[in-house]
């Protein structure tokens, strides 16, 4: 069992760092591998809609894009921390997130997604929300927490006088690790749901 977290934050020892801490905490009581990847201040550029990923093994930018999706194959579950910026997602993770996802020929179904937004004050759930897509419309199921996978600080670690926001990232993480248990379960006795050819329509008509 291996769960990949994704660290959008460029801030080395931020908030997002420290609400890692407490998930790593919870895994690695429970026995489950982590590793995370943290973006930092790598320069990872947008998808720029090239669509050699369609014809090709992965992204034509030989950058850490490639590497996570495989890293994310070999994983059950993928965690996304990002710091809010102006209600959204910071835009260094957007990128490499629209990348991922776009430029991967991976099966992601069933693997367990989580996501968590930390902020000074607002756009925690606009980020939450942007930040879940990514799972929903990949057959990702998605480990849900007690109340809001929020993180509320501005400087480096006032994160830690959010104690309900701590509690609630162990209680994610406790969750994840009950429904990838579950999962692996349900695919012995079941296998994964029959897979439809992909239809592909878009309103031009
Ligand atoms: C460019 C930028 C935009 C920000 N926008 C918001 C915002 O819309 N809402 C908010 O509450 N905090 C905002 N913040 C504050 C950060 O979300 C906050 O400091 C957070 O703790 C950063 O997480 P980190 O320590 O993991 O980097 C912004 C910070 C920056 C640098």
């Amino acid at each position: 069992m291996k769960v990949l977290i994704i660290n959008g934050s460029p801030r080395q020892g931020g908030n997002s760092s420290r609400l890692i801490e407490e998930l790593k905490k919870v895994f690695d009581s429970e026995g489950v591998e982590t590793e995370v990847y943290s973006i930092g201040t790598k320069d990872i550029r947008g998808c720029m809609a090239c669509n050699y990923c369609a014809t090709h093994d992965g992204c034509v930018f030989k950058d850490d894009v490639n590497t996570l999706v495989q890293k994310a194959d070999g994983s059950d579950g993928l965690i996304v921390v990002s710091p809010v910026y102006y209600a959204s997602a910071n835009g260094s993770l957007i990128s490499l997130l629209d990348r991922m996802f776009y430029s991967s020929s991976i099966d992601w179904r069933m693997k367990v997604g989580a996501a968590f937004a930390i902020a000074r004050r607002g756009g925690t759930t606009a980020t939450f929300d942007e930040l879940c897509k990514y799972f929903t419309i990949n057959q990702m199921p998605i480990a849900s927490g007690r109340y809001w996978n929020n993180g509320f600080g501005r400087q480096k670690g006032e994160i830690e006088q959010d104690a309900e926001g701590l509690q609630n990232a162990r209680i994610v993480a406790r969750n994840m690790v009950f429904l990838i248990k579950s999962i692996a379960l349900g695919k012995e006795a079941f296998g994964l749901p029959k897979k439809e050819e992909a239809a592909f329509t878009h309103f031009i008509r």
